[in-house]
């Protein structure tokens, strides 16, 4: 009997969500993406490899005010 881990997101401060434990990912069209236990998905939205962080945000010095 297989154990599932705990789904979890995380905002990071001004930086991407990480995202734990996800089993099924999709592009903004439809596509299945390959998954990883924790992933870091872009929310800078200057990743050059959306959806996932390529640490772009650190070149625009992305701040969430809110975050
Ligand atoms: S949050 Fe890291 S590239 Fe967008």
């Amino acid at each position: 009997m297989s154990q599932k881990e705990e789904v979890s997101l995380e905002i990071s401060k001004d930086g991407p969500y990480i995202v734990k434990n996800v089993a099924i990912l999709r592009n903004s069209k439809g596509n299945s993406l390959e998954t990883q236990p924790v992933m870091a998905l872009c929310r800078c939205v200057s990743s050059k490899n959306k959806p996932f962080c390529d640490g772009s945000h650190l070149e625009i010095a992305f701040k969430d005010e809110m975050n």
